[in-house]
């Protein structure tokens, strides 16, 4: 694909990202990509039981131990890039705000009104506010959560303002991801948030990006067969052979362990080594980056844009995924807003209509009891590596 003339270069971020931009370690690592035909595919023995994707208590032991007792990354920073930005986020079936105040310091909230409990904010747009306001008795509330104006406070004896603030949950940011601790209860752990994560993600001027689109998928499966094909690129020729298949070669990843986030790197169908050193090249046209955020949250690169997904479980049989198209800046001419518009269309049907419906007919089939575990191959590899950080949290 041709770069439109206007993206070639932009004032703000530099519309081409180079092999020399990225961090030290993902420069090390593309430097680590075999040639396609000297690549050696490993043989594995690995199972995973069947219940582990269908069983009610699994998935309790799971939101325990996985989504509550250390921080998960929660939504992309760039949605509310801007001091004084809030929204809305219940993907996780717990009503949340996302806020950034005046002093550009980020919180995540419960979404309820500190005077009945309504919620604040209806909307999960992101919006411009210098305070929020209950819909229901108009109290209002600072995008740092403090109470600030309450009607006609005459009428109420010995209310104390400063305890009826708004309830927050510890977050964090980093490299353009908003980390909560959904258990408020718990000792805060962000341990998962290592500093050569925020080097690459900021290497790819994550943080600084633009939200071109952003699209809720309900699916009928669980979590870790959504996950599953982000890992492994054993469906890609067969799966997706009528779409990117053919951009991908069929050979295993440089993997690597950024604390428990996976890296995944790999050549693009065409990539000799050379191609690293040309001047002046998208290295992402050449290789495709992947991050597995442990536990649930993926990023992709792709030559213009950057995919970011958040998995969030309900049920044992019911994800929803937030996917999050980020572009170096906003269309700003015809020929990239063309681009984007067809690389979102592209995008949205390649994981709405192949990887997600894998994962609906992957768990629609293992609900039948006709197996009793799954087997992987050696180009299913880094499914076994994120088994083994999860094991690392779960219980004996
Ligand atoms: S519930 Fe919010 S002001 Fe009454
Ligand atoms: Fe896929």
């Amino acid at each position: 694909m041709n770069a439109p003339a206007a993206l070639a270069g932009g004032p703000a971020l530099q519309r081409i990202q180079t092999f020399d931009m990225m961090s030290e370690g993902q420069r090390t690592a593309m430097k680590r990509i075999a040639r396609h035909d000297q690549a050696i595919v490993p043989q594995i023995e690995f199972t995973t039981p069947a219940s582990m994707f269908i069983s009610d208590e699994r998935f309790a032991l799971e939101q325990a131990h996985l989504f509550r007792a250390r921080a998960i990354p929660l939504a992309v920073s760039a949605l509310v890039a801007e001091p004084g930005t809030a929204m809305g986020h219940d993907a996780l079936g717990i009503p949340l705000i996302i806020a950034r105040d005046k002093q550009g310091q980020i919180h995540v909230f419960l979404n309820a009104c500190q005077h009945k409990g309504a919620k604040l904010l209806e909307t999960c747009e992101p919006l411009k506010a210098a305070r929020m306001t209950c819909p229901y008795h108009a109290w209002s509330f600072g995008l740092d959560g403090k109470l600030l104006a309450v009607a006609r406070p005459e009428t109420f004896a010995n209310l104390d303002k400063a305890s009826r603030n708004l309830a927050e949950l510890p977050a964090r940011e980093h490299g353009g991801i908003i980390w909560v601790m959904l258990d408020r209860n718990a000792e805060p752990d962000f341990s998962p948030l290592v500093p050569e994560l925020a080097e690459d993600l900021e290497a790819l001027d994550l943080p600084r990006l633009h939200v071109y689109g952003r699209k809720r998928f309900e699916i009928a499966a669980n979590w870790k067969l959504v996950l599953e094909p982000f890992l492994e690129g054993y469906h890609v020729q067969r799966l997706h052979a009528q779409t990117v298949g053919p951009m991908f070669a069929d050979v295993p990843n440089v993997v690597d362990l950024l604390g428990p986030t996976i890296r995944q790197i790999s050549g693009k169908a065409n990539f000799v080594p050379e191609d690293l050193a040309i001047v002046g090249e998208n290295v992402h046209k050449t290789v495709t980056t992947v991050y597995n955020m442990f536990p649930n949250c993926v990023v992709i690169t792709s030559p213009w844009y950057i995919s970011v997904m958040m998995l969030h479980p309900r049920s044992a049989a019911h994800t929803t995924v937030e996917y999050h198209m980020l572009t170096r800046a906003a269309p700003d001419n015809p020929k990239a807003e063309e681009l984007y518009a067809r690389s979102y269309d592209m995008i949205l049907n390649v994981f709405g209509n192949e990887d997600f419906r894998a994962a609906e007919i992957s768990h629609a089939g293992l609900t039948t009891g006709a197996l009793q575990s799954c087997v992987y191959s050696g180009l299913e590899a880094s499914i076994a590596t994120y088994y083994g950080v999860m094991r690392q949290f779960l219980p004996e």
